[in-house]
């Protein structure tokens, strides 16, 4: 039987515990990463009780860490029956503090996590994925992408402009050169969870985790370059914050 093995990172919380156990009902295996172990240990126990026949691989991971990425997704790939099929690049943080405000060290764990984690895992899956040639690079950015952001997601919102645009380039040069590797941006809005809690945010259109995680599946099942999750309603919001004025932007976000 063939199988299909996705690599989520940021898994023991939050969105990727629930893209996790989505996969897992669409019949994938898995392979989790995260510093908190013992979460992941649970999540495995809980998801192979109600998919026997997924198999589930954990893996402990400080994103920060370049060598640690290479080394965990290298392993897993070999590990997994085929090798990884699909790196979805989620964890991340949201520390983040109003620059100036005296806590350059959050700030500074901010965008190293969402910013130099993300290529560092780009990079370790994109390795992974030339030398078969295929395979699927998801990059959860943020709607927060779109425009600048006030206060606290400040320095959450530019590394994800980050991973929106690393995600673009390598699209585009992937179309260039013919190489069948998908990488799909997603832009999700605010969906529930551990985050939400810690970051200083409005909750204005914030959708279950479940919901909002039904969305990013959907887009990711069809391998969408670019998508705003939920569709409802970032599609209609998401073209405006481009183009308003940044006066009318800082009252939205
Ligand atoms: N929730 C939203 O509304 C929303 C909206 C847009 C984008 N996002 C993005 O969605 C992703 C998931 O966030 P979430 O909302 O699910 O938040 P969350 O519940 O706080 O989950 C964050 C995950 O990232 C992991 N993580 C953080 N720092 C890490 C590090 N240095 N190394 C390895 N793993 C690390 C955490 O695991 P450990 O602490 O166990 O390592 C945790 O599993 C993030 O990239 C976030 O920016 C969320």
């Amino acid at each position: 039987m063939t199988t299909f093995t996705t690599l989520i990172t940021g898994a023991s919380s939050g969105l990727g515990a629930e893209l996790a156990r989505q996969s897992a009902a669409l019949g994938h295996d898995l392979a989790l990463c995260a510093r908190r172990t013992e979460r992941l240990a649970e999540l495995s126990a809980e998801i192979t009780a109600s998919h026997p026949g997924v198999t589930v691989r954990t893996y402990a991971l400080d994103v920060t860490d370049p060598d640690a990425v290479r080394t965990v997704f290298r392993w897993a790939d070999g590990e997994t029956d085929g090798g990884l099929d699909r790196v979805v690049v989620n964890a991340g943080l949201g520390k983040g503090r109003k620059i100036g405000s005296g806590r350059p060290e959050a700030n500074r764990e901010t965008a190293t996590t969402n910013a130099l984690g993300a290529l560092a895992q780009a990079e370790a899956a994109m390795e992974i994925f030339r030398a078969k040639n295929t395979g699927h690079l998801v990059l959860v950015s943020s709607v927060t992408a779109l425009r600048g952001n006030r206060k606290a997601m400040t320095t959450y919102g530019a590394p994800k402009a980050f991973v929106a645009n690393m995600g673009e380039g390598l699209q585009s040069e992937l179309l260039a050169s013919g190489v069948p590797v998908d990488v799909t941006v997603l832009l999700p809005g605010y969906i529930r969870s551990e985050m939400n809690e810690k970051v200083e945010q409005k909750t204005r259109f914030m959708v279950d985790t479940q919901t909002g995680v039904r969305s990013m599946m959907a887009a990711i099942e069809a391998r969408k370059r670019r998508s705003l999750v939920p569709g409802w309603p970032w599609r209609l919001i998401g073209p405006l914050l481009r183009v308003l004025p940044l006066k009318v932007v800082s009252k939205l976000v």
